[in-house]
């Protein structure tokens, strides 16, 4: 019988912990946190995604300071903004939208981020010390996807970790993070051979490659733990994830739902990195 592991839940004691960490710090030591969050363009899900950061800074009490820009944004533009905030001391943390519209460098644009201001952990430095394992910020989905697993108790340690997918926000740096833990892990892609076998071999399944409904239950082992990293919107407008649910849950021991699951994590660990740059202000 497997059980559901509920992000809305642990999402709401993370954010709770740092609302209540930043009024304490605010109260005795007159601490402030600002996240800033660009937005190019009118992507529809981005604008769902920016609303719910905005969301978040206000209930865990950091100022938000929201950036809106046109589609035709020149990188120019976009570069001075991002340099004007790397110098505002509001701002501890600086979050710029991805996708960007074509003609804008998101390469560039990360690259052009303080490191110390950036709370995606995209910036090559960061990146770095995340392979390194001596990080101050981590990225916000594998992180969060971490607390996911602690939440259910399961070791990490010595166990066989699937990741399916390869992507620098999420495949890469989670595969980093389970090893981190002593996991054996194995990272999934497009070209990989048998991709049902590999499955089958994970007690810690981790799926983040953006095919909905990818991985069914007989890929999955008894008794492993699934999390579905997954956020596809089918033709009908449903959001489905990368894990056909109702299939993998009769082999799973934990499983995340698509919605409900991780997306609600990413969120929470964006506003702890955005408190972990403010407290660097008390040093
Ligand atoms: N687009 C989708 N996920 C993310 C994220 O975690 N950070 C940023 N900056 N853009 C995204």
């Amino acid at each position: 019988m497997y059980k559901l592991i509920d992000g809305k839940a642990v999402s709401a004691s993370v954010k709770e912990s740092i609302r209540k960490e930043l009024a304490e710090l605010k109260e005795t030591k007159g601490l402030t946190a600002g996240l800033a969050v660009i937005i190019v363009g009118e992507d529809p899900a981005s604008k769902v995604y920016v609303r719910n950061k905005k969301l978040a800074c206000e209930a865990c009490g950091f100022e938000s300071f929201e950036y809106a820009l046109p589609a035709d944004t020149t990188q120019e533009e976009l570069l001075n903004l991002i340099n004007k905030l790397n110098n505002d001391d509001k701002v501890d943390g600086i979050l710029c939208q991805l996708p960007l519209p074509k003609h804008l460098d998101e390469k560039l644009v990360i690259n052009n981020i303080s490191p110390k201001k950036d709370v995606d952990a995209f910036h090559p430095e960061n990146v770095g010390q995340i392979m390194i394992g001596d990080y101050n910020y981590l990225p916000c989905t594998p992180a969060g996807v971490m607390e996911l697993i602690a939440s259910t108790g399961v070791e990490i340690s010595g166990k066989e970790c699937v990741v399916v997918g390869r992507s620098n926000i999420v495949g890469k740096p989670m595969a980093m993070l389970l090893l981190h833990q002593s996991g054996t892990v194995t990272i999934c892609h497009s070209r990989t051979k048998d991709l049902a076998e590999c499955c089958r071999r994970a007690d810690i399944l981790v799926a983040a490659v953006g095919v909905p409904n990818l991985i069914t239950g007989d890929m999955v082992k008894e008794g492993a733990v699934v999390i579905d990293v997954g956020m596809n919107r089918l033709d009908n407008g449903k959001l489905c994830g990368d894990v056909e649910f109702e299939t993998a849950k009769e082999k799973a021991s934990y499983i995340t739902p698509v919605p409900g699951g991780v997306g609600p994590m990413t969120i929470a660990m964006l506003m702890k990195n955005t408190l972990t740059s403010a407290k660097t202000k008390l040093k």
